[in-house]
């Protein structure tokens, strides 16, 4: 009985997309939500398919920090077990970041000061709560402007009031660092950001950032590529090149929140042309990353349409830009991905 139920979890070797990652040297990962690990087509599916996940929420602060003086682990700890049980490791997402704050952190004036003791010590409890038990962590999630490409956003951690940087440029990020070494040395420890996938601006200023970071010796393993894709035309030869020049750093690249949102109709189909590009472009991707040793994961935002922030947050004529449909049943995307995965590198 315990082999027959390790062969439904796991299947056959060369069939699924964490065989096939395995077989190419990579991490498959994907973000998950732990309510719904519940729901037994949703928790064998992950264990079958992935080798790594994060927590779509579960790690944020509005979640781990719901009052100053008090944490609550208890809907990340289930994400760490589940790991646990199924040989998977776990990306931690994320200790700063401007979104998704708890409203006692929000609501009220504080000085340089105290913010800067309530942000080391939230990195340093969330950190060490996990040390040994995420590999990985988004340390600084999208600290670069969306408009003004290139800059730092203006955010309660940099200069509203921020934690005394605010005219150093990035030295509020450096500070998260050490404080995230300092609570687990074995951690690798990551700069997350959305749309700088290709080169642009804003890869351009984290570029120089990293660069001098590393330069200067700050403990940073690795920039996160998030990938969220809309508009079924990804650059996908200035993302190759803004891959090798990260990775010739000597820092590690994740794909971290990879999705192809698709235009779909009342029910939520898309057409077929749409899904086979969809497929495309998750190959295509997929090939990039194992072009360069420096790209260790490649992890999607969510596995089934059935869950998906797409849709929910981007419009509602988005949606099916994962690699399951909503009844799990694997997609072109899933084949392309699986059989891209299944190269040698
Ligand atoms: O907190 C309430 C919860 O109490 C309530 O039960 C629930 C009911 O709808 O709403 C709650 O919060 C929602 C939360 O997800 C948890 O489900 C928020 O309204 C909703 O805005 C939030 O959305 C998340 C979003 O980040 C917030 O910015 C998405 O799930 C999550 O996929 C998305 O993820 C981000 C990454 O962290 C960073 N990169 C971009 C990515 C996509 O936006």
């Amino acid at each position: 009985m315990a082999a027959l139920s390790f062969l439904i979890l796991t299947g056959a070797p060369s069939h699924t997309l964490r065989s096939a990652a395995e077989h190419s040297g990579i991490l498959i990962g994907t973000a998950i939500r732990t309510q719904r690990l519940s729901e037994l087509a949703y928790a064998t599916t992950l264990a079958r398919e992935f080798n790594m996940v994060e927590a779509e929420d579960a790690m944020k602060w509005e979640v781990v920090h719901p009052r100053k003086d008090s944490f609550d682990f208890s809907q990340a700890d289930r994400v760490v077990a589940f790991a646990a049980g199924h040989n998977m490791k776990v990306r931690g997402h994320t200790l700063v970041w401007h979104r998704q704050l708890p409203a006692w952190l929000t609501n009220e004036k504080r000085s340089h000061d105290e913010l800067t003791e309530i942000l080391e010590r939230h990195i340093k409890t969330v950190v060490g709560h996990y040390r040994g038990q995420v590999f990985a962590w988004d340390v600084v999630n999208e600290a670069f402007d969306e408009v003004a490409l290139g800059r730092l956003r203006s955010t309660i951690w940099y200069d509203q009031p921020g934690i005394g940087f605010a005219r150093q440029g990035t030295a509020y990020i450096e500070r998260c660092f050490h404080w995230a070494h300092e609570a687990d040395p074995e951690a690798l420890l990551f700069y997350n950001e959305a749309g700088a996938q290709a080169i642009n601006p804003k890869s351009d200023a984290i570029y120089a950032m990293v660069r001098d970071f590393k330069h200067r010796g700050v403990p940073i393993d690795g920039v996160g590529f998030e990938l969220h894709i809309s508009g079924l035309h990804p650059d996908i030869a200035s993302i190759s090149q803004n891959m090798a020049r990260f990775t010739a750093l000597g820092i590690q690249v994740h794909i971290t929140e990879m999705d192809v949102a698709l235009q779909v109709d009342s029910n939520g189909n898309a057409t077929p042309q749409d899904l086979q590009r969809q497929a495309a472009i998750y190959r295509e991707l997929a090939s990039v990353c194992l072009r360069y040793p420096g790209c260790t994961a490649i992890q999607t935002w969510g596995f089934t349409d059935k869950y998906s922030w797409i849709g929910s947050h981007s419009g509602n004529r988005q949606g099916a830009a994962l690699l399951f449909d909503s009844q799990y049943r694997p997609k072109l995307s899933y084949e392309a991905l699986r059989d891209t995965l299944g190269r040698e590198r």
